[in-house]
């Protein structure tokens, strides 16, 4: 798996540096061609003459130093490498990179690095337990950066706890298995809907629902994250996302969402429809502003056209649909009746009897439906029902 990956390895000043020479030995063993930044206080612990006799190749520890090939040096190797690694990578380290500090070669790499970031902590436990590293280890959390977390152990300092580099094996296994995932989307086309439709009423209000589209965008990133191309159409709502493999189509009324979904469906191998598209639109929405007046108001409308029964009765072969329902009563029933007519290869069921689940919610509780019958999950975050949903069609569709 890391066969012809270039690596950059980066390595802080903690006891632990001395096991990151096996790390790039193993690396190396693996087919990995590795290059290595050091703080100056990751020299206390190994020597340049080391690494550099391990990696065969230089090693990079000072940002102006007069044997440098150039100083924009931190550039070339970021540009170089495919993916990045800190091991060991200690609080400090982990709080510049957090709070954007660049004032030695490493940190500064950090910041130009575009690609997988792995942080391989070792630290004391009182340090590795403090609120302001855990606040910056969670920061980078959010922002993708990916932690392998210390394990429990003997520490340099004569205590027993967490914050012990995890071994150099398991370092390599987590980063293979992390690379082999990225892979299993590769090539798919994913078309996703997200959010709530808003039908005009008049210029100024709108006929909307409580989605927040929080579902189809964390859907969104976990396909992307797997490494398919993914589409997303979503109505209003204020989310963003950053993700080069996630395009993003914004569309108001559930007439624009329906026109970009046939668009974009017959190119897509994967439907996933987490919207909360309207059921009615107002007919003849006026295109100025309603004045008040004494008398009630009467809005007629229509039905929509529901996109997910369309895309149902055009499905291609091979094309896997996936419909989401969101029931008060009867919710089995009625998720079931909504597989078969809309012609899905599973359904989502979340129901709105759910303690802290479904709209508004960060959290859901879902039941995935299909033919074969009913799965149920717990209630967990949103980020991590879509990685309930990518490993259902991982283990029952690829
Ligand atoms: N859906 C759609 N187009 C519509 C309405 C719904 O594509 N006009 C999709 C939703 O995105 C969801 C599924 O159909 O994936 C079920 O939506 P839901 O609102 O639960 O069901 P409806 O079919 O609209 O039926 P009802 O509102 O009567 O429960």
């Amino acid at each position: 798996m890391l066969k012809g990956t270039k690596i950059l390895l980066g390595i802080s000043g903690g006891i632990a540096a001395y096991k990151s020479v096996f790390l790039i030995r193993l690396l190396i063993k693996a087919g990995a061609e590795v290059k290595v930044v050091v703080t100056k206080n990751a020299l206390q612990f190994v020597t340049k003459v080391t690494l550099e006799t391990i990696s065969k190749n230089k090693v990079y520890d000072d940002l102006f130093g007069i044997y440098n090939d150039y100083s924009t040096e931190h550039i070339s190797l970021t540009d170089w490498a495919d993916l990045f690694i800190v091991a060991p990578a200690t609080a400090n380290i982990i709080g510049k990179f957090a709070n954007g500090i660049a004032d030695d070669t490493l940190s500064t790499s950090l910041l130009a690095f575009n690609k997988s970031i792995y942080i391989i902590p070792a630290m004391n436990s009182k340090m590795y337990d403090n609120f302001s590293v855990k606040k910056n280890i969670s920061y980078l959390k959010e922002n993708n950066i990916l932690f392998i977390n210390p394990v429990v152990g003997d520490l340099a300092c004569g205590y027993v706890g967490d914050g012990k580099m995890e071994e150099p094996e398991n370092i390599i296994s987590y980063i293979e298995k992390n690379l082999k995932s990225k892979l299993l989307f590769k090539g798919k086309r994913v078309l996703i809907t997200a959010g709530p439709t808003y039908e005009a009423i008049d210029a100024v209000r709108f006929i909307g629902n409580h989605s927040s589209g929080l579902m189809g965008f964390a859907l969104a990133e976990a396909f992307a994250k797997y490494g398919a191309e993914v589409n997303l159409v979503t109505g209003p709502v204020s989310l963003t996302i950053d993700n080069a493999l996630v395009k993003r189509y914004n569309v108001v009324s559930a007439r624009e969402m329906y026109d970009k979904c046939i668009e974009l469906s017959s190119n897509s191998d994967i439907i996933v429809m987490s919207a909360a598209v309207a059921d009615y639109t107002v007919i003849n929405p006026s295109e100025t502003k309603f004045k008040k007046s004494e008398k009630s108001l009467t809005l007629k409308l229509e039905p929509t056209q529901d996109i997910l029964f369309e895309l149902g009765s055009k499905k291609k072969k091979g094309q896997l649909l996936v419909g989401f329902a969101l029931e008060t009563n009867d919710e089995i029933k009625n998720a079931v009746k909504k597989l078969n007519n809309k012609n899905l290869d599973f359904i989502v069921l979340n129901s709105l009897n759910d303690k802290n689940a479904g709209f508004k919610y960060s959290t859901n509780k879902i039941s995935i439906i299909n033919k074969e019958g009913i799965t149920k999950f717990e209630l967990k975050n949103k980020q991590e029902v879509a990685f309930d949903i990518i490993n259902f069609i991982k283990e029952h569709y690829l």
